[in-house]
């Protein structure tokens, strides 16, 4: 088990959450048509759906909301805010935006032309839709232990440069408008990206005069991580490495959602004057003026203040472990997890807890829904609900390779014996998996289906 360093806060407000009844749990599934998605927040105990935006604000961020100057141009939180993500990320220019996505939809709106190609490690689905939306190509380009879920490697969000310099030479470096890279690996695992890797992929991107981005959403845990297991940076503060990894760059997006303890906000960074001034003109139309990019200023000075409180470092070695210590005690119930533990999630391996249920009868639904019935707590399933189509030529569904459960954990938000009682939960579940049945959708959007579809026991 590894050594749990206590929580490094204390907690001055307290929100109540309620334990229904093991009847009212199996109503609501059955309300909800067993998914996750339409149960009542109310009625979830423990909440691991995301890590986005639910994190618990410092009284420092409670006390920067009342600074907040709603100015509509120029404000002063709009300052302090560039303040610091000047001093962090040393790009020329950003501005602010509502969310991650909000991000992703201006940058691709201003750089994506149709039948263009944007390599990185692995996008995350929004970035993914942002891109598609117009008309380019996503592609992902990481290293192959990242679909191994046992393979113990310390940075299984890398890129693979042999297949990027290959994937570069076959398209043509015209057809590539920028690179990207997602810190941390959000879509396989929440796993880092060592510094060493990024610059690589940096002089290979620039050695074709193609810009890079980074989707920096969890950049202060990649920082942290390559503290603790890359050579040479033991010494280094996690400032320090962060304002290294961003040297590397021409510019990010972010939601800051994640790494800056923030419920709502995101930021768009770049060198390219002319590229401002493009994001600027888009900003104002579909978000607002470029100072507050459709946030109030409040939300921009908790933002700034979150920007730091993300990289400390007590709080670090407190969330890693946390992290760490809640794939352990899963591990010893008997159910494996993907190694090593990412960042900011725990992500269950379904197929190896419940080989008895075929894919095509959605084992990581049926985990889920166990989940939920055992011990109100919610995780999200992330296979062949989310992911499984059908081939276009032939027909045959095709099945993702990985079958998974993720337990995110909010930032500083639960402590150490509501992670034991969802380890608790698990181990209980794991001594009936064999009587577990799969699912059948009675209802099924034909995109993103994994939000509303419903389903049926079987
Ligand atoms: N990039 C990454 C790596 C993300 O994980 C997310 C969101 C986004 C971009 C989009 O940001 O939500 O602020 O628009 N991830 C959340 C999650 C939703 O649950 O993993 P957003």
């Amino acid at each position: 088990m590894p050594t749990y360093p206590p929580e490094p806060f204390r907690i001055k407000v307290t929100e109540p959450i309620r334990l229904i009844s093991p009847d009212k749990r199996e109503a609501a599934l059955k309300e909800a048509g067993y998914n996750i998605f339409a149960v009542k927040a109310e009625d979830i105990f423990i909440d691991l759906l995301t890590d986005s935006g639910t994190g618990a604000m410092s009284h420092d961020q409670w006390a920067a909301l009342m600074r907040g100057d709603e100015s509509y141009a120029g404000a002063r939180s709009y300052i302090r805010l560039k303040a610091a993500v000047e001093d962090i990320f040393g790009f020329k220019y950003f501005v602010p935006a509502h969310q991650g996505r909000a991000a992703e939809n201006i940058l691709s709106a201003v750089l994506v032309r149709p039948g263009q190609y944007i390599p990185s490690n692995m996008h995350f689905d929004t970035t993914d839709a942002n891109i598609r939306a117009r008309g380019g190509r996503p592609t992902n380009l990481v290293i192959d232990e990242a679909f191994d879920p046992a393979n113990p490697h310390p940075f299984k969000g890398n890129m693979d440069i042999a297949k990027l310099k290959a994937f570069i030479e076959k398209i043509g470096a015209e057809k590539i408008p920028f690179g990207m890279m997602t810190i941390t690996n959000n879509a396989g695992g929440g796993q880092p990206v060592s510094m060493e890797n990024l610059k690589e992929v940096a002089d290979t991107y620039h050695s074709y005069d193609i810009p890079f981005f980074i989707d920096a959403a969890r950049y202060a845990e990649n920082a942290y991580f390559i503290k603790l297991r890359e050579k040479g940076y033991e010494n280094k503060s996690t400032l320090e490495i962060a304002r290294e990894t961003f040297s590397l760059a021409d510019g990010m997006c972010m939601s800051a959602k994640k790494d800056a303890i923030v419920n709502i906000g995101g930021l768009l960074c770049m060198n390219d004057e002319t590229v401002f001034q493009n994001v600027k003109n888009e900003l104002i139309l579909r978000e607002g003026f470029p100072t507050y990019g459709g946030l109030a200023g409040r939300d921009l000075d908790a933002m700034a203040v979150g920007l730091y409180e993300g990289l400390d470092e007590a709080y670090l070695a407190y969330r890693l472990n946390q992290t760490a210590y809640l794939a352990a005690r899963i591990n010893q119930a008997g159910i494996p997890t993907i190694q090593p533990a990412g960042g900011h999630a725990v992500y269950l391996d379904v197929l190896a807890t419940l080989p008895h249920i075929p894919q095509g009868e959605f084992p990581g639904q049926a985990l889920t829904v166990e989940l939920y019935r055992e011990g109100a707590i919610r995780g999200c399933e992330i296979g062949s609900v989310m992911f499984a189509h059908p081939d276009p030529e032939t027909g045959r569904m095709i099945y993702p390779q990985l079958e998974l459960l993720r337990l995110a954990i909010p930032r500083r938000t639960y402590t150490q014996s509501h992670l034991d009682y969802v380890a608790e939960t698990l181990a209980r579940i794991k001594e009936r998996a064999a009587e577990i049945r799969g699912y059948k959708f009675t209802y099924a959007p034909e995109l993103l289906r994994h939000f509303t579809a419903r389903f049926e026991p079987l």
